[in-house]
């Protein structure tokens, strides 16, 4: 089709308004991504790196009474110690198998108990009453000069 000068102006136009709108939705798609990535990094947590631990210490045997129990950290996993009533120190991952709230250890019971959904686990770790699916993990505890040193259970 031929053009004329009129034509020209509209085909002109039409390339202005193509151009225009290409610089707005790009404008717009920059501008989106611009806002939304710093509020998905900011709800992102940041990759940890996993720290190799081989064994962490929990205190001083002598700064245990019968039935305390101290959570401490072994790498990231947080890990309950506890002496019981026969002065033996035993340490399970503190994380509860059904829903990971922390537990806790109760004395007057010689229950590991869960806050959450009042699950129970006995002095071996094991699961006996409420919602946890299976065991807390096993730590090894060994004495080594008055100090309580946690270890990976193999
Ligand atoms: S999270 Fe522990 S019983 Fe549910």
């Amino acid at each position: 089709m031929i053009s004329n000068e009129s034509d020209g102006k509209i085909i002109k136009k039409e390339n202005r308004r193509d151009f225009l709108k290409y610089l707005l939705t790009t404008g717009l798609a920059g501008f989106a991504l611009a806002t939304i990535y710093p509020v998905i990094s900011f709800l992102k947590p940041p990759k940890q790196r996993e720290v190799k631990v081989s064994s962490v210490s929990a205190g001083l045997a002598k700064d245990f009474n019968t039935g305390d129990y101290k959570i401490i950290r072994f790498g990231k996993v947080p890990v309950i110690v506890i002496k019981d009533e026969e002065k033996d120190f035993r340490a399970f991952s503190a994380t509860c198998t059904h829903l990971d709230c922390t537990v806790q250890y109760k004395k007057d019971e010689k229950i590991i108990w869960c806050a959450c959904h009042n699950g129970k686990y006995d002095l071996h770790g094991r699961n006996i009453s409420g919602p946890p699916p299976r065991p807390l993990d096993k730590f090894m505890v060994v004495l080594k000069d008055e100090e309580i040193l946690v270890t990976k259970s193999s």
